[in-house]
Parts: structure tokens; C-alpha cells; sequence
């Protein structure tokens, strides 16, 4: 059985991976410090899939605690890194916190991956990294544009890391996925997103505003350059991002990748305003989600939506989940943590 380490694989992305990974006959280990997530989420994955995965509480900073976990689980065929700080509104307050947590970790991670025998990483990477693109849909080969946060400019930079890397390690492989805007849950609802705090993304928002812990949406400007005036944006189901990484990881694990460094974007291929989500999410949970627009968000892009040709082409992975589905269980989830608080 293949050994993976999924860092963050306690978090919103990890979770719903490790379960893709173990029903895929991957043995998993998790590597996270719960700074962004609750231990609760091991037992939810186990509820999901029927093993429990290896959990370290262990913070990706500690390089001694690193060396010594990788010791205690030796033979590990490779790394999914998704443990990093992502609130990009926090990053603009806290730089040094990000740049310290983000890269750092993946540092620490890529010098000892040779010291271990590890030779393959795959990369949580960000559609942020292009900004607003010249053209649309986007593809892996736009270029990058400068960032608008801290946190946007930690992930260029990881990627910049890694390249350098590998460029110096001819034996390694890494894969750099470039997520769109992951939202939902899994279809369980055992396993889903927990925002801390007041929910900076819109999905966690409607939800939390239509089960009546928010008073109302606030929808960052109308006056964009789109059909409707709100921005666009490619929403992919989470499950559907969470199956993308396996099909990444066989693809390193049986020597396939043509590079050292592979890049692919995942998303849906489809733009949807904020407007249209709401509406989506109204129609097929009937549901009101309270909301009044207001003036733009700093830093937004006006809309931007992914090419998946090379994932769907290169990986064989594409996006099938609907948004109606997806916002489905978004809603679900979200009324399943109100049962808890209620408990
Ligand atoms: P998340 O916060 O839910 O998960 C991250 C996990 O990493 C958390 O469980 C947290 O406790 C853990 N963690 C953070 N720093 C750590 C450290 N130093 N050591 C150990 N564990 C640590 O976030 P997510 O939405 O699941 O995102 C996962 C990855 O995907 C991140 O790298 C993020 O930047 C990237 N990403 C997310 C989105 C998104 O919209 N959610 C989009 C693009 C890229
Ligand atoms: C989506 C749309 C908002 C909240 C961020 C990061 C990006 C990536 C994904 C990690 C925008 C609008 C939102 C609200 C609103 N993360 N909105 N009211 O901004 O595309 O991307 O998360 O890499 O790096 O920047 O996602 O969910 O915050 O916003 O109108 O209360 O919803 O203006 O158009 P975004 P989001």
C-alpha cells in the first residue's frame, strides 16, 4: 500500500482528500497543527471511510519534529502540502505570520523529502497567482501577475521555491494544482468547511446568513464589467478538487509526469457571478438569503474563470459535480454544524 503525508489534512481541501485517498487504497497520513481546524474531522473521515487515518498533531515549522515523524514512518511514497494560513485579508495584517507560515513549511518539507527518500510533492497552489488575466478562460501558461496580498504572493513564491528546487534535485517530482473557488461539502455531510470567525468567502457566508447567524450578505459591488455587474467566478464542487489530487498522485506515483514540475488548473471551465449563486442557492434549497449590494471589495478581481483542458486532457480529471448539487450540500453541511450547536 502506497504511503501519502497530507499536511493540513485536517482542514477543509485535506479532509476531503484523505477520504478520496483512503477509498482510493492509499495509506494516509495527516500532518496538522489545528490552528485552522478541529480534531473532531479525524473521526468524521473514519465515520466516511471506515479507517481512521495516522494523525500527527505536529506544526510543519518544527523541522526536528518533522525529521523525527518522518523517521517514525519511514517509506513514505509522497507528500500533499496543503497545511498554510489562507485568510488573505488576515495576510494584508499579519505578513510576516504568512510568508513565516507558508513558506517556511514547504521548506522545511523540501529539505527533508531527500533526506527521507521522498521524491514526490504535490502542491496546493491558487488561481490567485494570475490576478485579473488578460484573457479569459485562463490557462496555466498566463502569466503570473503580481500579487494583491501577502498571502497571494506566498503561493507564486512556494511555486518559485519548488521549481528551484527541483531544478537542483534532478530526482524529485512535484505537481502545483491551482485551485479555482473550492466550495460544499461531502455529500455525507460528516466531513466540510469550519470557518473561523466571520466567513471572509461568499458560499460559507450564504450559509451562515440563511441559517440566520448572519443578518444579511453584503454583495461586493454591481458595477463590474459582467452581465449582471457582480464579479464571476469558476466555483468547484470540493469533492470533485479532493479526487483531482488522486489522480495527480497516481500519475507520480507511475512515473507518468513529462516534467519535472507540472502545473494544472482545476475548476469547472464555467464563470458564475455572485448573483447567480445566490439565486442558485435560493432556488434548489428554498431557501431566502437576506442580502442588500454594497461598494466593491478591495482587492477583487472582476471575474475569472479556469481552462481545465490540460487537467481534463494530461490528468483525466474533470469537474462533474453541479453547482446545484454542490450548493446543496453546502447547505447541508451547514445545517448539520447548527444541529451540533444546538446539541
Ligand atoms: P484550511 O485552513 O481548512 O486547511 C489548512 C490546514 O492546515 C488546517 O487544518 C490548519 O490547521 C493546517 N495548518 C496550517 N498551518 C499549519 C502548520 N504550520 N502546520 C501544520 N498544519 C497547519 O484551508 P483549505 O481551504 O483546506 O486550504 C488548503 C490549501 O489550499 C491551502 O494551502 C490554501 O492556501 C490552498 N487553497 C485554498 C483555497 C480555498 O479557497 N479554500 C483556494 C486555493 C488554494
Ligand atoms: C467570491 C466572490 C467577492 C463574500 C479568495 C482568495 C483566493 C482563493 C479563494 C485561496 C467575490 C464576493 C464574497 C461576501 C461577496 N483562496 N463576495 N460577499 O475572492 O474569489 O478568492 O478565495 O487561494 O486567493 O482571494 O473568493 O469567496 O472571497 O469571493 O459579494 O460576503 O464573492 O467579492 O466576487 P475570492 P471569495
Amino acid at each position: 500500500m502506497k504511503k501519502i503525508i497530507v499536511t493540513g489534512g485536517a482542514g477543509y481541501i485535506g479532509s476531503h482528500t484523505v477520504v478520496e485517498l483512503q477509498q482510493a487504497g492509499f495509506e494516509v497520513i495527516i500532518i496538522d497543527n489545528l490552528s485552522n481546524s478541529r480534531v473532531e474531522v479525524i473521526s468524521g473521515i473514519e465515520k466516511i471511510t471506515g479507517i481512521r487515518p495516522h494523525f500527527e498533531n505536529l506544526d510543519c515549522l518544527d523541522y526536528i519534529g518533522l525529521d523525527k515523524l518522518l523517521k517514525k514512518h519511514e517509506g513514505v511514497d509522497a507528500i500533499i502540502h496543503f497545511a498554510a494560513s489562507k485568510a488573505v485579508g488576515e495576510s494584508v495584517e499579519k505578513p510576516l505570520l504568512y510568508y513565516r507560515n507558508n513558506l517556511v513549511s514547504l521548506m522545511n518539507l523540501l529539505e527533508l523529502m531527500p533526506v527521507h527518500g521522498i521524491k514526490n510533492i504535490v502542491f496546493s497552489s491558487s488561481c490567485t497567482v494570475y490576478g485579473q488575466p488578460d484573457e479569459l478562460p485562463v490557462s496555466e501558461n498566463a502569466p503570473i501577475k503580481p500579487a494583491l496580498s501577502p498571502y497571494g504572493n506566498t503561493k507564486q513564491v512556494c511555486e518559485e521555491i519548488i521549481r528551484d528546487t527541483l531544478h537542483a534535485s534532478k530526482s524529485m517530482k512535484a505537481v502545483l494544482l491551482r485551485y479555482f473557488n473550492p466550495i460544499g461539502a461531502h455529500p455525507s455531510a460528516l466531513i466540510g468547511e469550519l470557518p473561523n470567525g466571520v466567513p471572509n468567502n461568499l458560499v460559507p457566508f450564504i450559509t451562515q446568513t440563511a441559517i440566520g447567524l448572519r443578518k444579511q450578505l453584503s454583495v461586493f459591488g454591481n458595477d463590474y464589467n459582467t452581465p449582471d455587474g457582480s464579479c464571476i467566478r469558476d466555483y468547484i464542487n470540493v469533492v470533485d478538487l479532493a479526487k483531482a489530487h488522486v489522480t495527480a498522485m497516481k500519475r507520480m506515483l507511475d512515473n507518468k509526469c513529462e516534467e519535472s514540475v507540472e502545473v494544472f488548473n482545476l475548476g469547472t471551465g464555467r464563470g458564475l457571478s455572485v448573483l447567480e449563486i445566490i439565486d442558485i442557492f435560493q432556488k434548489v434549497n428554498g431557501v431566502e438569503v437576506p442580502h442588500k449590494i454594497v461598494g466593491r471589495r478591495d482587492g477583487d478581481i472582476e471575474k475569472v474563470w479556469a481552462n481545465p483542458e490540460r487537467a481534463n486532457k494530461v490528468l483525466g480529471w474533470t469537474a462533474v459535480e453541479s453547482i446545484e448539487d454542490t450548493l446543496r450540500s453546502a447547505w447541508t453541511w451547514e445545517k448539520r454544524l447548527a444541529e451540533e450547536r444546538i446539541k
